[in-house]
């Protein structure tokens, strides 16, 4: 199975943006956070600044919507053409309709749990999803620490996605260095986010190397 490096651009440089995505050519897809200052305290950016994005973005966007009511919102980034658009667990009224006009808009559809959200309820909703993205961080802020304690959910989910045979990526965010990729790794995750491992590395391609070298050694999700 192929493992994806998606590093965040909230560890950008916010005043330069189109530089700053050439820094990451050899990653995967971009990831961009989107915080509303009511579902998260922090406030980033919105549908204006996507739709610009995926104009100039050389790899496909993979959104991150920490905002309230996405049953409301998220259809519009799938209609900018992101690729991917995840959406949280704790915030949709009815996830499985939004999944369903995600995919139907033409984007990958994606679920978010917070740290303290169990898994159990939404593996029978497996179908419905491209991908499952559990945090490994409050969500909010980057540059915080890895929450081991979330691997468990990670086993769940790896569990039922192989006995499922479905192809639902499983993704980590938040706190992703070169030494939590490989516990994230072993737990079953094949996607990870990385925000300030790479843009604050001096060279993001070796970083993105490095991340890539330390999963793969790790990879017993998808032997
Ligand atoms: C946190 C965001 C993350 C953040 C990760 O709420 O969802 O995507 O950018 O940043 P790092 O990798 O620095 O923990
Ligand atoms: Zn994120």
């Amino acid at each position: 199975m192929p493992i994806r490096i998606n590093p965040s651009i909230l560890a950008a440089d916010f005043a330069n943006f189109e530089h700053e995505l050439g820094r990451i050519r050899t990653a995967d897809l971009v990831h961009v956070d989107i915080m509303d200052n009511h579902f998260v305290p922090n406030l980033t950016f919105g549908l204006a600044m996507v739709d610009r994005l995926q104009q100039v973005s050389p790899l496909p966007l993979d959104i991150h919507l920490m905002i309230d009511d996405p049953d409301r919102w998220a259809p519009g980034y799938a209609e900018v053409g992101a690729y991917s658009v995840t959406f949280h667990a704790e915030a949709a009224t009815d996830a499985v309709a939004l999944a369903r006009r995600l995919r139907s808009i033409g984007a990958r559809a994606g679920l978010a749990l917070n740290p303290g959200t169990p898994v159990k309820q939404y593996l029978d909703l497996l179908p419905e999803f491209d991908q499952v993205l559990v945090m490994t961080v409050e969500p909010g802020f980057g540059g915080q620490s890895f929450m081991a304690s979330t691997m468990p959910k990670l086993e769940a989910l790896s569990a039922a996605v192989k006995s499922s045979g479905l192809d639902v990526w499983l993704q980590v965010d938040g706190g992703i260095t070169a030494q939590t990729i490989e516990i994230a790794a072993a737990a079953g995750a094949d996607t990870f986010v990385a925000g300030s491992s790479v843009f604050g590395a001096d060279d993001p391609t070796e970083q993105i190397a490095l991340l890539r070298a330390a999963a793969a050694r790790h990879d017993h999700g998808h032997e």
